[in-house]
């Protein structure tokens, strides 16, 4: 028998009392006791997101629909956007605009680079016909976290330009202020922090980005943000949804609430605290700058001579700790350790401890225990 931990930045842990209530028999969705189940959900995601001013609206599909929605919606053929890129997660983004003909300006930085607000403000003062600005808030590829608050503070100076926010790992993992920011357009997937299984997606709209879509000319047709704003009047969606994934997201956002968003969130810093002191502890060196390290997935370099990809491989198979590799040019050379949602303290100490003993396993050289020892020292701060 092996236990095993999923420790990677998506899909995530779902708690025992959301795959309980995920379980029971299938309910039909035009029934009062779905209607209970959306109307919770939305007022839960509220709740989360931080807004009372950005209408809620939960799609049937993974992040990149979302992601998708948030372009077909906002913009027409030919609109100037600004895409700022220090990762994986921004690059798909500049893919689906390109995709609808958006003319996409890209701020491109390294992996291990922070967004520079201040080249944000540069190019709309150079092109203040930019209809939209579009930054990911935590870059799962690389851990960075980029500073939306700033950016909100300039993109709001520009009537006509929304501010659209991927915080698909930046939900429920760090501070995400969707109405004191001003951010516009704020979208997350189920399998991150909100603990649940992939297949959920959800998008916040600014009174600001509901005046984006009036003007908007893409097609649209399943992702038509008013047909999910009409039936949210009732309670409903549009089309059939998740039902058994909107009945687990009711329950895991109950679960947030107790816990208080804030609390949340400082369980989300602790732990990615303990992570970093733990693998520095070891030698090893942390891949996103100090600067901007985000709480959701701690990227970690794979140290000269060592395989990443056998480490990672050691990890799952004999020791049951599933831990993601890099991406792209990054494949074999970093790890990424995710404590995104439903973790505590012990996944940290049971992750530092599998890491040492594959490393132990593949000849690197380090005083046992030494990881371990650093995140308990933080864990019991
Ligand atoms: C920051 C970020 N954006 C977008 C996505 C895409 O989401 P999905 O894989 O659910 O389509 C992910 C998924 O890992 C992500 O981490």
């Amino acid at each position: 028998m092996q236990k095993k931990y999923l420790m990677t930045p998506g899909p995530t842990p779902v708690p025992a009392e959301v795959l309980l209530a995920q379980a029971k028999p299938m309910i039909h969705h035009r029934t009062p006791e779905f209607n209970a189940v959306v109307r919770n959900s939305v007022e839960g995601l509220k709740y989360v997101f931080e807004t009372t001013e950005s209408d809620i609206l939960i799609f049937s599909c993974s992040g990149t629909g979302a992601m998708e929605s948030s372009i077909v919606n906002c913009f027409c053929a030919g609109d100037e956007i600004l895409i700022a890129i220090n990762g994986k997660f921004g690059q798909r983004m500049q893919l689906i605009a390109e995709a609808y003909g958006l003319e996409a300006s890209v701020l491109e930085y390294g992996w291990q680079e922070v967004v520079d607000p201040r080249d944000i403000a540069a190019h709309l003062a150079a092109h203040p016909q930019t209809r939209g600005v579009v930054i990911t808030q935590s870059e799962t590829s690389s851990g960075v976290l980029n500073d939306v608050e700033a950016v909100g503070k300039i993109v709001r100076e520009y009537p006509d330009c929304i501010l659209i926010i991927d915080s698909i790992t930046g939900i429920g993992a760090v501070e995400c202020k969707t109405d004191e920011w001003g951010l516009d357009v704020v979208m997350t997937g189920s399998q991150k922090g909100l603990m649940l299984p992939p297949g959920l997606a959800a998008v916040s709209v600014s009174p600001k980005a509901w005046r984006a879509y009036e003007r908007s000319t893409l097609p649209k047709y399943y992702f038509d943000w008013k047909k999910y704003l009409k039936s949210l009047g009732q309670d409903t969606t549009p089309f059939t949804p998740a039902v058994s994934l909107m009945i687990g997201l009711d329950v895991s956002l109950k679960m947030m609430r107790e816990e208080g968003i804030d609390n949340v969130i400082a369980r989300h810093s602790r732990l990615a605290e303990a992570t970093r002191q733990g693998v520095e502890a070891l030698g090893l060196e942390l891949f996103a700058p100090a600067e901007g390290r985000g709480s959701a997935v701690t990227p970690v370099w794979v140290p000269e001579g060592i395989d990443g990809k056998e480490l990672v491989k050691i990890m799952k198979n004999k020791h049951g700790v599933t831990i993601a590799g890099g991406q792209d040019e990054y494949t074999g050379r970093i790890i990424r350790i995710g404590h995104l949602g439903y973790f505590d303290d012990f996944d940290i100490i049971v992750t530092l401890s599998a890491l040492e003993m594959a490393l132990t396993e593949l000849g690197y050289e380090f005083e046992p225990g030494s990881g371990i020892k650093a995140a308990e020292s933080v864990l019991m701060a």
